[in-house]
């Protein structure tokens, strides 16, 4: 909670006055009963109308005041607590921003939206509740407490046993409640987990008619988190008449004593009246109190749970004086070698390849064969476990990631779309492209021979994720809003795969033409995407095969020779 505390702070005006207000709202409260009191033994045990009317306009009053404060308490209250938790919320969007690749392996996506939404939302509530009821409750029962002795010190040793007894019984109810609350929290976890799973996957859920799967694991995950929800609500039931009880126990014996007391004329009628009437108070703020904790409960999870993100650091971090230029786009592995964070299994062994600025390199080999790892570490998406990546003469770690990142661009194997215009998203690797540029990229990438037959061209919409146009459409804009970066280093993770043959050859073509300056990596499945390139690598279970042109490979590595036949008899071998 002290992680989260600096996040108050342009709330703290509203924070500190929501308390003095709801004090205030509270001693008017408390006047109340006094004033009944009053107005039984005096105004109508002397007959006197004046007084009476006097005293109830300055009851009407406080209780006037009492609405006012109590509203504008509530009404800064609510906003110091919103306005926490979106603090809050912003930060952890912001990490989340910042996180490596490696980060996001170690969170789900789930986990991380449950924890923007419904955590951060479950904080601004109960910091709602702290300030209200924390403050509000034990000054209710102070107050009334002094009160009640006041008009009555011998009725008062009732509150010796009555408070103790509720202590006990919150206390018991509590400590069976609370595991049962933070079970809670993980099961709504999980059924935002798998929520989100099938929404992102809907599509491929109905086309393997899988909804009835589907519907069976989301209803057990429902169910739990109903049973967990309906085990500790069932506590909370018994909570209500125990403290009833306790209350109208008390009541009878204040009744009992005080009536001796009002019958004998050492009490007065009005007295016992307001007598009473503090014994709610007290015992409302008890039940306060402990509703209060039970939030308590479930804020501490929250609490950790969004701690957890605050606190995880991304490990790809910045030298202290970092270059902000690659002066070209050659590229050096020396010795690199990779394991994902999450695992044991080395994917890259002693990898050493070296290229030129300029230079178009192609990369071939089985699925898993770590070619997307190995291109993964020149933008520093991830760092090398051992070795050094070096670009434009330096090694990676030595750029700032802004810049790295900036002039080395790469299109992801499974790249997206984000809703919008088309001109929108390719300002994405340039917000100052001009329509010419966005075009000319287009036409870079193939991508203009579809887009100029929209009626609405450039301002063509997007839907989320870029699901209105076929895979190739998609695969062409991505490299186009790549190329308008304008980088030194591209890098194309099988961005190709969904294109036509004919279009993939255009698109080669323009890389070793047109764009010869800037240095291309090109992932592919087929050998016709990167036949061409100056040199080729083939990658083997995490190591380089062979390392070489066209020509040469076709000497000297097998399995490069074996996948162009097969893809060349476009046949499978018996
Ligand atoms: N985020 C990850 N965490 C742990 N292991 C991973 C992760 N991504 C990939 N791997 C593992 O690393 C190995 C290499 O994967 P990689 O994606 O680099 O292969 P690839 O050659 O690009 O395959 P494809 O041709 O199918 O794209 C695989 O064994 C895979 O299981
Ligand atoms: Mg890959």
């Amino acid at each position: 909670m002290r992680k989260l505390l600096p996040f108050m702070k342009k709330y703290v005006l509203y924070a500190i006055s929501s308390p003095i207000l709801m004090i205030l709202e509270v001693a008017a409260d408390i006047f109340i009963p006094y004033l009944m009191s009053l107005i039984v033994d005096v105004g109508i045990a002397n007959k006197d109308i004046n007084y009476i009317v006097q005293l109830g306009a300055i009851m009407i009053g406080a209780a006037l005041l009492a609405m006012v404060f109590g509203i504008l308490s509530a009404h800064v209250g609510a906003k110091a607590g919103y306005g926490f938790a979106s603090e809050v919320r912003k930060e952890l969007f912001g990490e989340i921003q910042d996180f490596s690749f490696a980060n996001l392996d170690d969170f789900s996506v789930s986990s991380l939206i449950t924890r923007l939404t419904n955590d951060c939302n479950t904080l601004g509530q109960v910091t709602m509740m702290t300030l209200r009821m924390a403050i509000r409750a034990p000054f209710m029962m102070i107050f009334a407490l002094i009160m009640a002795v006041n008009i009555n010190s011998s009725l008062a040793k009732v509150f010796m046993i009555a408070i103790p007894l509720t202590i006990v019984a919150i206390g018991l109810i509590l400590s069976k409640a609370r595991p049962l609350f933070l079970k809670m929290q993980s099961k709504v976890d999980r059924v935002n987990a798998i929520i989100q799973e099938n929404l992102a996957g809907i599509k491929v859920v109905k086309s393997f008619n899988r909804q009835e799967h589907e519907g069976k694991r989301f209803k057990v995950r429902n169910d739990e988190y109903r049973d967990t929800a309906l085990k500790a609500t069932s506590i909370i039931i018994f909570f209500i008449p125990i403290l009833e009880m306790i209350i109208n126990g008390t009541i009878i014996s204040v009744l009992w004593f005080g009536g001796q007391q009002v019958v004998l004329g050492t009490m007065g009628g009005g007295e016992l009246i307001a007598f009473i009437t503090y014994i709610t108070q007290i015992m409302v703020s008890m039940m306060m109190m402990s509703m209060f904790f039970m939030q308590l409960l479930r804020g501490s999870a929250s609490v950790t749970r969004i701690s957890e993100v605050l606190s995880t650091k991304s490990e790809i971090k910045e030298i202290s004086e970092p270059e902000n230029e690659l002066i070209d786009g050659s590229i050096k592995f020396e010795d690199v070698c990779f394991c994902y964070p999450n695992s044991a299994d080395l994917v890259l062994k002693n990898v050493n390849f070296q290229i030129k600025s300029g230079e178009v390199l192609g990369i071939i080999g089985s699925t898993g064969s770590s070619k997307s790892t190995l291109v993964q570490l020149i933008p520093r998406l991830y760092d090398a476990t051992k070795g050094k990546v070096i670009v434009g003469g330096r090694d990676v770690k030595e750029y700032s990631i802004k810049a790295l990142r900036d002039q080395v661009a790469f299109v992801l194997q499974k790249n997206v779309l984000f809703s919008g215009t088309i001109r929108e998203n390719m300002k994405w690797g340039n917000e100052n492209a001009t329509d010419e540029e966005i075009i000319q990229a287009l036409k870079y990438s193939q991508a203009w021979e579809f887009v100029s037959e929209f009626e609405d061209g450039l301002d063509h919409r997007v839907e989320q994720g870029g699901d209105n146009f076929s895979g190739g459409q998609k695969q062409r804009l991505t490299i186009a809003r790549a190329l308008i970066k304008s980088p030194k280093i591209l890098i194309l993770d099988d961005s190709t795969s969904a294109v036509d043959m004919t279009t993939d050859a255009k698109i080669q073509k323009i890389f070793k033409k047109e764009l010869n300056d800037i240095t291309t990596i090109i992932i592919a499945q087929r050998i016709q995407s990167i036949q061409h390139a100056d040199r080729i690598l083939v990658m083997h279970e995490g190591e380089i095969e062979s390392f070489g042109n066209h020509e040469t490979l076709m000497k000297e590595s097998q399995i490069y020779r074996e996948i162009f036949e097969s893809q060349s008899k476009g046949a499978i071998s018996e």
